[in-house]
């Protein structure tokens, strides 16, 4: 897949966000809680919830779509998930915690790594033991079984969001109260947690460091609509500032954008809040910022790209620290194929604003990566050839349609 994005435009008008990816996988995940039918609205048509649903599937879950409405059903009966659909999307690993709970055994392939690292899941692990599953390895594949999961407290020696989520999900169900120490603050936790209440559990303190579980002998279906994507929402506010536009950004909850609000208005944009919308522009020149990614209400790890192709044009140096991942730079040297001076030393990278980016042939290692060489193409003279541009949809529902109706000129492939 390709993207072939015109060169200098400026983005006006308005855009709608859809549902969080981040937060509707792990809810899907956490349907397998329940045989009953659950209704998930609003679902975005992208390729990672298109694998997750194949997962469920089967997994023997039955799953309907209907418009952006995804209904779900039916005993998961098999907890072997097939090798070739978990291996394409780390977030399979959320249906450990389920099919722990329900089923007192699951097997899925480990992992593997990604363009952004090496991507562990110890902490998921820890979690599941603690609880009393039992976890070896067989050629490849994890095996957890557990007869009975007790309840207990558990200390995430990292915030991990996805370990907070799916030891929340295995503690949903399990014998007694359990507390998960040090968890991850993130909305996408919040809302899995409003999930499973919704469905009948006992999750309180989602949202702080500490979060009580108390496990209930069952989950009910329900009818639920998932928040709106927050990193989806940044990348749209950081391509208006870039491409010096005026535009407004609908269906978001200001709450979830203050790291990247405020650090735009540093660099010179202007963010005016709504209720649930931003207006976002940018006249002046851009001023170089320092950022630190941190887990939330820290700077988010998943806009250091956006933000590095907003920073290539800045009149000044700026500096980016990647603390969450290992190896968050690949959007680096295609930046630099674009004409950006940038300098990276382990996981700093020192950005030398340049006066204007020209269009190239780059190509998407990941998915923000992808967002990022999208906004470069926008701001940069000429036209610029996005490849792998299948990785920006994985997250991005409609993103041509979305941006071209803000002026952009942008051709799939
Ligand atoms: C979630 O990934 C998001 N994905 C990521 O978004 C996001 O970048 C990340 O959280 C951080 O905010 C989904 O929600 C589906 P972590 P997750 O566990 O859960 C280390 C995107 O672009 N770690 O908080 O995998 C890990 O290696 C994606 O939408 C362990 O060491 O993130 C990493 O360095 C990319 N052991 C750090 O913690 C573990 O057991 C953060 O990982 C788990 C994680």
């Amino acid at each position: 897949m390709r993207m072939l994005i015109k060169g200098k435009t400026v983005l006006t008008g308005e855009v709608e966000i859809s549902s969080s990816k981040n937060a509707i996988l792990p809810i899907l995940a956490a349907s397998l809680l329940t045989d009953d039918k659950v209704e998930i609205r609003k679902v975005p048509n992208i390729n990672d919830v298109v694998i997750i649903t194949k997962l469920l599937d089967q997994l023997g879950t039955k799953t309907k779509h209907y418009r952006n409405t995804l209904m779900l059903s039916g005993e998961s009966i098999s907890t072997n998930p097939p090798y070739e659909l978990v291996r394409q999307i780390r977030a399979s690993v959320l249906i450990m915690g389920p099919l722990l709970a329900r089923q007192g055994k699951v097997r899925v392939a480990l992992p593997g790594g990604c363009a952004i690292g090496t991507r562990p899941i110890d902490l998921h692990l820890k979690g599941f033991h603690a609880l009393g599953a039992d976890i070896t390895l067989h050629s490849g594949d994890l095996v957890a079984k557990a007869n009975d999961l007790i309840g207990t407290h558990i200390y995430l020696d990292y915030p991990s969001v996805g370990a907070t989520e799916n030891i929340m999900m295995a503690a949903s169900m399990a014998k007694g109260i359990s507390y998960i120490e040090n968890a991850a603050l993130e909305p996408e936790v919040v809302d899995l947690a409003n999930f499973i209440n919704s469905m009948g559990g006992k999750v309180s303190g989602a949202g702080t460091n500490v979060i009580k579980i108390e496990g209930v002998k069952q989950l009910k279906g329900v009818k639920y609509t998932p928040i709106p994507d927050r990193i989806e929402a940044g990348t749209y506010m950081v391509a208006v500032a870039a491409t010096g536009g005026d535009a407004i950004i609908k269906n978001v909850i200001p709450e979830h954008l203050k790291a990247i609000t405020s650090k735009l208005i540093e660099s010179g944009a202007d963010v005016i809040e709504g209720e649930d919308n931003l207006q976002v522009r940018r006249e002046s020149k851009i001023k170089p910022v320092y950022i630190k990614t941190l887990p939330y209400p820290g700077f988010p790890t998943d806009m250091q790209a956006q933000f590095m192709a907003y920073l290539s044009r800045s009149h000044g140096s700026s500096v980016v620290s990647e603390s969450v991942f290992e190896n968050r730079f690949m959007h680096v040297q295609e930046l630099s194929r674009m004409g950006a001076n940038i300098k990276t030393e382990g996981k700093t990278a020192i950005i030398r604003g340049v006066r204007k980016l020209t269009g190239a042939q780059v190509k998407a290692s990941d998915l923000r990566a992808g967002a990022a060489l999208v906004i470069a193409g926008l701001t940069a003279q000429g036209n610029t050839i996005l490849q792998e541009s299948q990785h920006v949809d994985r997250g991005y529902e409609k993103i041509t349609s979305k941006l071209n109706a803000m002026g952009a000129q942008i051709e799939d492939e």
